[in-house]
């Protein structure tokens, strides 16, 4: 299942993040590639320590600390430092593969399982041709070329490959993040569960229907929650 998740960043915080890694040193992709990942990588990747990655990835933490869309979707328990690319040029594809189940924090013995891998778009897709996310998942072939500030979310089960660039520059934000609810099957239902909850309060109010709802879904979340 891929979630689209609507203009995670402000205009105002895009810009930033652009204006930071335009004068980013970029360097081969293939720094956080597993062996046989690293065959099919070929792009461009910020090192995860310098001041630009630092500086672009607070600003993506704080969007998404906000966002009551991705927390509803995720899950999140642990996110891996988001990180930062770009297809360009001759370094402009991502062939088939599959994310690492675990990884390891750079400089910390913090282990995170990738149950979810997202994108974050930072290019605008009219700036580029090409440079399609296509992910393999159980109900099929699905891609996503989203708006600058959008993000997708897909299970990191998920084979998946970025069409070449073949015109101008994609950049990105990506991340990998351990979710309390490890089963993707549940968290799909918790996250359709808590979507209507939502719309139902919206259009009818807190009723006692409504309220028993929310009570489902907080003792199922307890239940299969791991924190
Ligand atoms: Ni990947």
């Amino acid at each position: 299942m891929l979630i689209h998740l609507p203009e995670v960043l402000t205009a105002d915080e895009l810009a930033r993040v652009r204006d930071i890694l335009e004068h980013a040193p970029w360097q081969d992709g293939r720094i956080t590639a597993g062996s046989i990942a690293a065959q099919a990588k070929n792009n461009l990747q910020l090192d995860d320590f310098c001041a630009e990655s630092n500086a672009a990835r607070d600003i993506v933490l704080g969007a998404l600390e906000r966002n009551a869309t991705f927390f509803t979707a995720a899950l999140p328990k642990r996110i891996f430092p988001p990180l930062f690319n770009r297809y360009t040029g001759s370094s402009n594809s991502f062939g088939s593969h599959v994310d690492n189940a675990v990884r390891t924090i750079r400089g910390t013995p913090q282990r995170v399982r990738t149950d979810l891998s997202a994108t974050l778009f930072v290019s605008e897709p009219q700036d580029y041709d090409g440079g399609e996310l296509v992910i393999e998942d159980t109900y099929g072939t699905h891609s996503a070329k989203l708006a600058a500030g959008d993000m997708v979310l897909y299970p990191s089960s998920s084979l998946h490959h970025v069409t070449p660039v073949t015109r101008g520059t994609r950049t990105a934000c990506f991340m990998w993040m351990e979710s309390m609810v490890r089963e993707l099957d549940r968290r799909r239902l918790l996250y359709e569960m808590d979507l209507n909850i939502m719309e139902m309060r919206a259009q009818v109010g807190d009723i006692e229907p409504v309220m028993k709802m929310t009570s489902v879904y907080h003792n199922l979340l307890r239940m299969w929650a791991s924190t």
